[in-house]
């Protein structure tokens, strides 16, 4: 099995993901709302890149039928039924429902990764479950972190890490790593025991807790709270 982490989308190059199956990991906050979401019983969610194609694909399958969620600067956008915090994603408000959804890092990198042969959807939330998962595979494997705006940041590296350690302990045959799955998973052996401390002190975690998330941040930190891996097929998230 060939491992390869890409900590930021820019890292793949003109190469895109490749005949793999893919793991995109946004840990605050979208790939977390977005499975907290589904856990809650939304149907599914469509991930697209910008504010316009939400409105746009809303207007398409009729404005009261889906809702709108998202953000940019980590506020909700104007306009819009939700933002993009995992608190906000109670079983209430999005049971049965469709959810369009837009953010800043997280739904391009899902949009890219639904290029691969599979799409799954990854973070502390499922860590385990992804790495069970990604055990069966017969394909090479690519987890790919959304970065902040196309720079490094260290919960989607350190998640990363913690996914590919466990694959290679539960995984039979020999697994082909590159570089940054081995920094991946030194950084994972590093951080990786306390997340709850760990994660209020990334800069995403700081910029959060600055404006009064701490509670999302700490939701965002638990580890393997659900079994779920929610796939991503043609362009639609599910679990
Ligand atoms: C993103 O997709 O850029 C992040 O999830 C930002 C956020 O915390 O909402």
């Amino acid at each position: 099995l060939n491992l390869e982490v890409a900590f930021t989308p820019g890292e793949l190059g003109g190469a895109g993901v490749g005949q793999r199956t893919v793991v995109v990991i946004d840990v605050l906050r979208a790939t977390s709302t977005i499975l907290q979401a589904l856990v809650n019983g939304a149907r599914d969610v469509l991930p697209v890149e910008s504010v316009e194609q939400a409105v746009r694909k809303a207007q398409e399958i009729g404005r009261d039928q889906v809702i709108l969620c998202g953000e940019r600067d980590i506020n909700p956008i104007a306009g819009f039924d939700l933002g993009n915090s995992p608190l906000e994603f109670v079983a209430e408000r999005v049971s049965g429902r469709t959810l369009v959804m837009t953010t800043t890092n997280g739904t391009r990198a899902i949009v890219l990764g639904a290029g691969g042969t599979r799409c799954m959807i990854a973070s502390f939330l499922n860590a385990g479950a992804t790495a069970a998962a990604l055990a069966q595979s017969e394909s090479d494997v690519l987890i790919l972190g959304a970065g902040r705006e196309g720079r490094f940041s260290l919960e989607d590296g350190v998640c990363a890490g913690m996914i590919v350690r466990e694959l290679k302990r539960q995984y039979s045959g020999r697994v082909e790593t590159n570089d940054a799955a081995k920094a991946a998973s030194f950084m994972a052996a590093r951080f990786g025991k306390r997340l709850a401390e760990f994660l209020p002190r990334t800069a995403a975690g700081r910029r959060l807790e600055a404006m009064g998330r701490r509670a999302e941040i700490d939701f965002c930190a638990t580890l393997d709270r659900y079994a779920h891996v929610p796939r991503v097929l043609e362009r639609r998230i599910t679990l």
